[in-house]
């Protein structure tokens, strides 16, 4: 069912598929359609604005490329939850991040191993000699995969990091019991398109949008770098946000 008519401009250069998907984002960001809600299938958007079964899949599949839906074969297209909002103004942990939810933070360790790494050594201007503690974890919210994660720690800062299970238990909250206390970090967010093992893994196809992200982290002395993470958060599940100030 339509629940609002929304106004197609045929003679616009912007293509019809492109106008109905924005049309339909705009419905879904305001409330008219609610997370689960179905939305009009192909054969009722292609009746209603009289328009081809090839324009509204394509709608269709753009809007669950980017997250605002999800489909269901044979059911129709569904209303996704609304994108987790990320902050890039604290230093906080995923589990941290989670919890503020009130959503709970897993891992699933895909590797953990003690190696020397030049790129990362460059990375974190230390020398190309030290060892590192490679963990590889996804990372899931109440259950479901949410990024992909690769961190690098220097173990003689940490040594034996590499004997925790981190299936269970967070990386910063060891890292304190440590006794290190993280101060700051440089991050950098770039956009990647999943490939077919991240796709697989964050259960997601191929193709799929994704926020990546790389940081390097230092303790509270604000100079001594302690980890370097490359993380693929899902793009269509998450969002930044930060708030700017007028120079
Ligand atoms: C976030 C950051 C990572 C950091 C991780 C630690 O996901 N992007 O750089 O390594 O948190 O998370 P936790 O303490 O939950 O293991």
């Amino acid at each position: 069912m339509l629940k609002k008519q929304v106004y197609v401009d045929r003679a616009s250069p912007v293509p019809v598929y492109y106008q109905l998907k924005e049309a339909l984002k705009e419905q879904i960001e305001s409330g008219v359609y609610k997370p689960h809600e179905r939305l009009p299938s192909e054969r009722e958007l292609e009746e209603a604005y009289r328009i081809s079964r090839m324009t509204a899949r394509r709608a269709l599949e753009e809007l669950e490329a980017e997250g605002y839906i999800y489909r269901a074969q044979g059911r129709g297209s569904f209303v996704a939850e609304p994108k987790i909002r990320q902050g890039l103004l604290w230093l906080t942990s995923f589990t941290e991040d989670m919890k503020e939810r009130g959503m709970c933070a897993g891992a699933r360790v895909l590797e953990v191993r003690v190696l020397k790494d030049e790129k990362v050594a460059r990375r974190l201007k230390v020398d190309p000699d030290e060892e590192f503690v490679k963990l590889q974890r996804l990372r899931t919210a109440d259950g479901e995969p949410m990024a992909l994660e690769v961190s690098f720690l220097r173990r003689k800062l940490c040594p034996g990091l590499e004997e925790y299970d981190f299936n269970d238990r967070s990386l910063y909250k060891t890292l304190e019991e440590f006794g290190l206390h993280l101060g700051r970090a440089e991050q950098t967010v770039e956009a990647k398109v999943a490939d077919d093992f991240e796709a697989e893994l964050l259960g997601v196809k191929p193709g799929t949008p994704l926020l990546s992200m790389e940081r390097v982290t230092y303790l509270a002395d604000g100079q001594t770098p302690i980890e370097y993470v490359r993380s693929l958060y899902r793009g269509d599940r998450y969002k930044l946000f930060v708030e700017l100030k007028r120079r």
